[in-house]
């Protein structure tokens, strides 16, 4: 306890922070589930699409409600020749999470609706985010490459337009929907930090963009999505199967943070790890590159030996990702094309119920003293 009463509690631990209908996360059984629908469900069974619809509106759509918010997603695809322009003078070897950053914040300075907070303004600015969103991924990756950015395609489904608009060709459906069922497994995950920044930002009354923004940044680091990168790099130096225990003996001697392992709420184990895991092995038999899961599987074998540390979702995304063919540095842009959905849809259950986020900190500098002036200082 402080002197104020309060009690100090290092990275918000256990602290329950806000009343949430979007996403019910049971750390100890391992289970997760988006407005009452299991993950598990909803990444087999559901699109994408329908994931959108559940977030901002707490139902599966229709029929024809899913028409609707498939062809206003399409609708939205297109981004600002502006920005477009802005990539190609950005050094190419801009990180393309801090041009995601950026491209949200110039996307927040064209959007029709701006800064107004109401419901309506804000479930239109979720729609247009989620698909310009993956535009600005794609576009940017493609301008600094020093090719022309592929057009969206009004025939495909988010999914598969993401991947188009990657790499120039249509992927098969097998593909697509191991990708589909990726955003949806990361599209919402109650108070993870990036989604707490969100809610932090919009407490202030602030704008959509401003706080997806803020989201990014967040998302960025090593600690919460920069990691399924982290495993990838991990499983590249690794290399073959065979130099799996000396890898794992090394860095556990070192005493190395082991990316893609571990979680603050998840004990039992992260139920997204086990559905990636039986996705990863499917398309990396599929594209023939089945080493990748079998080194994946193997070090969690042993690092779970040794330290019972669990997989988390970054893991296994990591081997499905590389075969699905996308890059190792937009792991994590691609990581926010899925979790855009709840960002914005936490950001609207914020302005809905809010009050300022606004924590104490206990004070540890030196105590009170006389102030020096400039020419007395040592
Ligand atoms: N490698 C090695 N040791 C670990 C790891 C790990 N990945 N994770 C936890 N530990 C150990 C710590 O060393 C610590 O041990 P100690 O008590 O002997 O010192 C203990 O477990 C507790 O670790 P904390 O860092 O205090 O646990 P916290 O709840 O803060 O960490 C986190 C959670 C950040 C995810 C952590 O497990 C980690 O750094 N993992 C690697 C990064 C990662 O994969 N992040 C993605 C998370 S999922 C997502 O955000 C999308």
């Amino acid at each position: 306890m402080d002197k104020e009463g309060s009690q100090l509690i290092r990275g918000l631990e256990g602290v329950v922070a806000a009343e949430t209908r979007l996403c019910d996360l049971d750390g100890k059984n391992g289970r997760l589930a988006y407005c009452g629908y299991d993950i598990e469900d909803l990444a087999r069974r559901a699109t994408f699409e329908e994931v959108c619809h559940l977030l901002w509106h707490g139902e599966l759509p229709t029929a024809a409600q899913l028409d609707r918010t498939t062809v206003a997603l399409i609708a939205a695809r297109e981004i600002p020749r502006e920005l477009v322009q802005a990539f190609a003078l950005m050094p190419k070897d801009t990180d393309p999470m801090r041009a995601l950053q950026a491209s949200v914040a110039m996307l927040g300075m064209r959007d029709p609706d701006g800064t107004d907070n109401s419901r309506a303004a804000n479930l239109r600015k979720a729609l247009r985010l989620t698909s310009q969103l993956a535009t600005a991924i794609c576009a940017h990756h493609r301008v600094r490459q020093g090719q022309s950015p592929v057009p969206p395609a009004p025939d495909l489904s988010h999914a598969a337009n993401f991947l188009s608009m990657l790499s120039g060709t249509r992927p098969s459906a097998i593909v697509t929907k191991a990708f589909d069922a990726s955003l949806t497994l990361y599209a919402e995950h109650e108070l993870n930090a990036s989604t707490f920044t969100t809610r932090t930002i919009t407490s202030t009354q602030s704008d959509m963009h401003s706080a997806v923004a803020g989201g990014v940044g967040a998302l960025k680091g090593p600690l919460h999505g920069g990691a399924g990168e982290a495993v990838m790099r991990t499983l590249l130096e690794i290399g073959e199967v065979a130099n799996v225990d000396v890898f794992s003996e090394r860095a556990l001697a070192e005493k190395r943070r082991l990316m893609g392992f571990g979680h603050r709420v998840y004990t039992a184990g992260d139920p997204r790890a086990a559905i990636l895991r039986g996705m990863a092995e499917e398309a990396c038999r599929q594209s023939g590159q089945f080493k990748w899961y079998e080194i994946a599987v193997k070090l969690h074998a042993r690092i779970n030996a040794a330290k019972k540390l669990i997989p988390n979702v970054d893991f296994y995304s990591a081997p499905l990702f590389y075969s699905l063919g996308i890059p190792v540095d937009l792991f994590t842009p691609v990581i926010a094309a899925g979790r855009i959905a709840g960002w914005t849809a936490n950001i609207i259950e914020q302005h809905e119920d809010n009050r300022l986020i606004r924590p104490r900190a206990d004070y540890t500098g030196a105590g009170r003293r006389a102030f020096t002036p400039l020419d007395k200082r040592a």
